[in-house]
């Protein structure tokens, strides 16, 4: 699969399914802007992209903040020529079995800021940039947590499911202006957000799987899209 000169946005993109995906996109041909909060990590990355001889650049951006956001699609226009994908994989979680009058109001709000504010925010920015190329694909990284209640982490919960609604609404939107949006849902995937104790005891995708799974979405021909992919552990040894 081929993505010789495009150009890519990449959140999270310094650990786990971001760093991943931000490697295989570039092995494919795309020219990689890489964002996260972390400088220092951010470059790490980078300098593995640059010697696999892909092309990148390191963006540091809290998603949370849309000054940022709207800073960080800039620079990218400004040095990459343009936005052809855009990668909403940024993401934090807290796992404390906390139920509704347990929760940690603190920790909701970064969830929401993180997960669902950051996801609008990149999909409204790169969007703006696509309708005037007439042509893009938003990937959103979702997650199993939403599309079902049962599990007690509430905060993550709702972001997720906010994401969901969020991604399948623009994608009805976006679609006469050649913009794909692509809802990514991954299962338990070994990453540092997963705890170490459910890596050692869980069945587990690997960060590559995902990153594999997205390159597969952008790369479709013009005339297919593929608006939900949802990835679980098989099962099987
Ligand atoms: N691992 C799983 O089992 C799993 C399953 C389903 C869905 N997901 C989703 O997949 C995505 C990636 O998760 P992961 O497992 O790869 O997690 P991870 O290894 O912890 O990586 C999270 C990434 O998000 C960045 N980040 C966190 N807060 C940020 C902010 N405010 N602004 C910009 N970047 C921020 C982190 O970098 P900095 O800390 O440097 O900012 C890091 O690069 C998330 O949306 C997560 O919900 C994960």
């Amino acid at each position: 699969m081929n993505l010789d000169g495009r150009s890519v946005i990449v959140t999270g993109a310094s650990k786990g399914i971001g760093r991943a995906t931000a490697k295989m996109l570039a092995d494919a041909g795309a020219h990689v802007c890489l964002a996260a909060r972390s400088k220092a990590r951010l470059e790490t990355v980078a300098e593995e992209i640059k010697a696999n001889g892909g092309n990148t650049l390191v963006v540091p951006t809290d998603v949370s903040d849309p000054k940022q956001v709207a800073s960080m699609m800039k620079t990218t226009q400004d040095s990459l020529g343009g936005l052809d994908i855009m990668i909403n994989n940024a993401g934090v979680g807290h796992w404390d079995w906390e139920g509704v009058v347990g929760g940690n109001l603190d920790m909701w709000t970064q969830e929401i800021e993180v997960n669902l504010l950051g996801l609008m925010y990149g999909t409204h920015y790169a969007a703006k940039l696509m309708q005037e190329q007439g042509k893009g694909d938003i990937v959103n990284i979702g997650s199993g947590s939403g599309r079902t209640t049962a599990h007690p982490w509430l905060g993550y919960v709702a972001s997720k499911w906010g994401v969901r609604g969020f991604t399948e609404a623009s994608l009805r939107d976006l679609r006469d202006d050649g913009i794909r949006v692509t809802h990514l849902i991954p299962g338990a995937v070994e990453t540092p957000l997963q705890p170490e104790e459910d890596i050692e005891s869980t069945q587990m995708l690997n960060p590559e799987d995902v990153a594999d799974a997205i390159l597969y979405a952008v790369s479709r021909p013009d005339h297919i899209s593929i608006n939900e992919l949802m990835l679980i552990p098989s099962g099987r040894e």
